[in-house]
């Protein structure tokens, strides 16, 4: 009983099987109750025609009853057969893909995440065969994204430390001297750490979906404000000059005032990082009509009008080949240039997803290498 409740092949096999004996049950009950009445009628008119006796009907009923039977048994075993061989063959049909699928899923339940079904026609078994595919392929892509992210935080975190533990090693031996200058070392190296696990533990929660947004009406010009001036002593220490514009009709916003402030941040520090002594570095504040400037793509729904705050800058530019991946976790074109600047490639990622739950968007465009890059935040207008 346990067999037949576990495969699909029997459950069919069987219910074909219902289906004929009931078929032949109720033909066999019929004609047993329906022959002799009909016979009976026919023969009281023809027997006394043919001048025969009441045995003769009795004889002709039997036989005819008889061969009933007969025809009975032959089609009854003729639906087995076409049974046995339709049920093995829908089984084959039906049960082998989702046998297929059972011995795939428990292989990528092992970690085998390159295995896939063959799928075969457009019916819903294939259509399955085609959503379980793609799971697999989703979850490969997630299980890629989770080693390389180890495989990143794990190379972030050693050049710090090995350079805090030399540190340590040579005062130990005597090779340094316990001089301010080796202590401010390794605490500029404990500080990038620190930072490093801040924007590890934003990016994880911005990741999840987890950001909380504590919005209220507010002004973009003092937001910007808030930035610039913050940002506005290093600016002058890097001799980048930094410019603000905003159009005369500034809308209020709703947003969090303090994420927004960081992805404003998060921008200008780029903007200086990436732009040598003497360049210029601009911030607009703009409002637009549904259609965007930049390309449709970046069209927001459920607004009439936007907000584009866009910070320009005059310094090394991005390639066409580089812009698609700077929102990318970690990814740095320079991985050298950057290290040597503090920033660990997470601060575009965290940025991009700040602007989305604000429902924004957060594009970047550049002309080219040595032509400056501008970054758009896109909001909708409260
Ligand atoms: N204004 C810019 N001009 C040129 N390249 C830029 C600019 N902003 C970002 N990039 C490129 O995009 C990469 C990713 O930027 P992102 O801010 O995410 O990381 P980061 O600045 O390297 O480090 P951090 O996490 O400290 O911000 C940078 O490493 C840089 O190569
Ligand atoms: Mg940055």
């Amino acid at each position: 009983m346990k067999t037949i409740r576990q495969h699909l092949g029997w459950k069919l096999f069987i219910s074909y099987v219902i289906i004929i004996v009931v078929g032949v049950v109720s033909l066999a009950i019929t004609a047993e109750l329906h022959t002799p009445t009909a016979i009976s009628r026919h023969m009281a008119e023809m027997v006394p025609m043919m001048g025969g006796s009441m045995g003769m009907m009795a004889d002709l009923t039997e036989s005819f009853t008889q061969t009933v039977n007969e025809v009975l048994l032959v089609a009854a075993s003729l639906a087995f057969v076409a049974a046995v061989l339709v049920s093995t063959f829908v089984t084959r049909r039906i049960v082998k893909p989702v046998q297929e699928m059972k011995t795939a899923s428990q292989r990528i339940a092992d970690g085998r995440y390159e295995e896939r079904v063959q799928v075969n026609g457009e019916d819903e078994l294939a259509e399955l065969g085609r959503s379980f595919n793609r799971m697999a392929h989703e979850l490969a892509q997630t299980e890629e994204r989770r080693r390389q992210l180890i495989g990143d935080v794990a190379h972030e975190l050693r050049t710090p430390l090995s350079s805090i533990k030399s540190v340590m090693e040579g005062l130990q031996d005597g090779v340094l001297d316990s001089e301010p200058e080796t202590f401010a070392n390794v605490e500029r190296e404990v500080s990038r750490l620190q930072r490093l696990v801040r924007d590890l533990e934003e990016l994880s929660r911005a990741e999840a979906g987890q950001i909380q947004l504590e919005k209220e009406l507010v002004n973009p010009k003092e937001l910007v404000e808030t930035a610039v001036a913050r940002l506005h002593p290093q600016f002058a220490d890097k001799q980048v000059s930094l410019e603000t514009h905003y159009s005369p009709d500034q809308p209020t916003i709703t947003a969090d005032p303090a994420m927004m402030t960081q992805v404003l941040l998060n921008l200008l520090g780029n903007a200086l990082q990436y732009t040598p002594p003497g360049g210029q570095v601009t911030v607009q504040c703009s409002v637009s009509s549904k259609q965007l400037p930049v390309n449709n793509e970046h069209y927001l729904p459920n607004t009439d009008h936007c907000l584009l705050i866009t910070v320009t800058d005059t310094g090394i530019g991005l390639t066409a080949e580089q812009l698609p991946h700077i929102f990318e976790r970690f990814y740095r074109v320079d991985k050298s240039r950057s290290r040597a600047g503090g920033g660990s490639g997470i601060g575009l990622t965290i940025s991009k997803h700040l602007v989305e739950a604000h429902n924004g968007r957060l594009i970047a465009t550049s002309p080219g290498l040595n032509q400056g890059s501008t970054f758009t935040i896109i909001l909708p207008v409260a």
